[in-house]
């Protein structure tokens, strides 16, 4: 028997960011960010793949609005480029650079999809990571700064705002890993980056208050870290890895204190900063997005400075394209573990979905089983959390188009839409079928297939 599984007010989205998909870089004079340039050191990138041209989005977002019509999608989320709007980063506005998002909003609001509108994923002007980035205190400032312009330009045209996607990942890959720019190594860096973040979310929240209404959140990456085994040693790496991917942004916005396990990490006291600080990055707010994509096992290894910490490879069945284990139970584990932790807070499902590399069959079909099931599992496991008590109000499948996936370039393709990059042809593949459905019966389709 079919029966709805989600609320009929849930909203069915899919999202993208500015510098994967846009191109255009510079164009109408845009600043460049720490990406473009990134992309231009050799040997950064696999294939020394560039966003000169991505998705051509730039150009091309009428069409991608018609193709998310196609698919029903009720919501948009996607990104700003900062430089776009303020090439130094700060002070000189580039009107040519808002009027952009002033039409691809207009657009979006013709085609009755609401726009859910990330302030910073990943893109940065390069104007002011040459003057220290996210390590200096001055950078929540800038980024408050620029959050008011764009509430004051782009404000009534939006009712759902981030001011981050991923803090996790900005930090971990740009100051620990360095894959990602600034491409550091630098522990003490990695620390002043997380709390400077955070500093520069508070100071934009207060911004939203003062400059619009509407309703203001922040994106973050979670995975549950299952222990290898009960022993201490293991129990013990798999609260370090959690504390350091799940706990290192939500307990100081919502506790005011950063978990203890990060002294251990950082190699110096979480007490470290002004208390103050704290009280400004507890400012309030109206939901916090959730992106997930897999889980890891966790082991103790005493050598891997600083985290002593090591992840249990997956079987190779089990994984899509990028290694990562397919785990749809993490999914609703996360939920209920976020709600339990922090409270009655709104939830929703920013980012969900998987690489995996189809192309066109001979008649030009593509026929994405694996995402589709990879789908089909993720929404069950959320409609699970939502009958154990989750508030949760919506899901974005990452992503509308295939696109560049950072570091790796155009190698992995996530997209509900394959995208030919030579032609820029964009074709919905099988997933995008399944997914209007979806949508089109509020998920009860998710009950016929199996
Ligand atoms: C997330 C990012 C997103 C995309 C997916 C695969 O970490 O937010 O931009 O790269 O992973």
């Amino acid at each position: 028997m079919a029966s709805t599984l989600f609320p009929a007010d849930f909203v069915w989205g899919a999202a993208t960011s500015a510098f994967q998909i846009e191109g255009s870089p510079l164009a109408e004079g845009a600043g460049p960010s720490n990406w473009q340039a990134f992309c231009h050191q050799p040997g950064r990138v696999i294939n020394n793949d560039h966003g000169d041209v991505a998705c051509d989005h730039y150009r091309r977002y009428p069409e991608d609005i018609r193709l998310m019509q196609e698919i029903g999608l009720q919501a948009y989320r996607f990104s700003l480029n900062w430089a776009r709007i303020l090439p130094e980063g700060r002070g000189r506005l580039n009107i040519a650079g808002l009027d952009f998002y002033k039409r691809l909003l207009d657009a979006l609001e013709n085609a009755g999809i609401a726009p859910y509108v990330t302030l910073h994923h990943w893109d940065y002007p390069l104007a002011l990571s040459e003057r220290g980035g996210w390590q200096q205190r001055d950078s929540a400032p800038w980024f408050a700064d620029y959050a008011a312009v764009v509430f004051q330009q782009l404000g009534p045209r939006v009712s759902h705002w981030s001011t981050f996607n991923e803090p996790w990942v900005m930090v971990h890959e740009g100051y620990v890993a360095g894959s990602h720019p600034p491409g550091l190594q630098h522990m003490a860096a990695a620390r002043d980056a997380t709390h400077n973040i955070l500093r520069a979310h508070g100071l934009a929240v207060q911004a939203f208050r003062a400059e619009t209404q509407g309703e203001i959140g922040i994106v973050v990456n979670l995975e549950p870290k299952d222990p290898a085994s009960e022993s201490a040693a293991d129990l013990a790496a798999t609260r370090r890895a959690d504390a350091w991917m799940n706990r290192q942004f939500l307990d100081p916005l919502f506790f005011g204190r950063y978990p203890e396990e990060l002294a251990d990490i950082w190699g110096a006291s979480t007490e470290h900063f002004p208390e103050e600080d704290f009280r400004l990055i507890q400012s309030p707010i109206d939901f916090v997005g959730i992106n997930y994509y897999s889980r890891s096992v966790v082991r103790d290894a005493p050598r891997n400075l600083p985290f002593r910490t090591d992840r249990v490879e997956p079987p190779a069945e089990k994984t899509t394209d990028m290694g990562w284990e397919i785990f749809p139970e993490g999914l609703t584990r996360c939920l209920l573990w976020v709600h339990e932790r922090y409270g009655d807070i709104p939830l929703y499902i920013t980012e969900n979905g998987a690489a995996f590399d189809d192309g066109p069959n001979p008649e030009g079909r593509i026929t994405d089983q694996r995402r589709t099931h990879y789908f089909r599992a993720h929404l069950l496991a959320a409609q699970e959390a939502i009958a154990a008590g989750a508030p949760l109000k919506g899901y974005f499948a990452w992503s509308l188009l295939d696109n560049f996936e950072w570091a790796f370039g155009y190698a992995k393709r996530f997209g509900l839409i394959h995208v030919d990059f030579e032609t820029q042809t964009r074709t919905l593949k099988d997933s995008a079928h399944f997914y209007r459905e979806v949508i089109e019966t509020a998920g009860a389709s998710l009950q016929n297939m199996r």
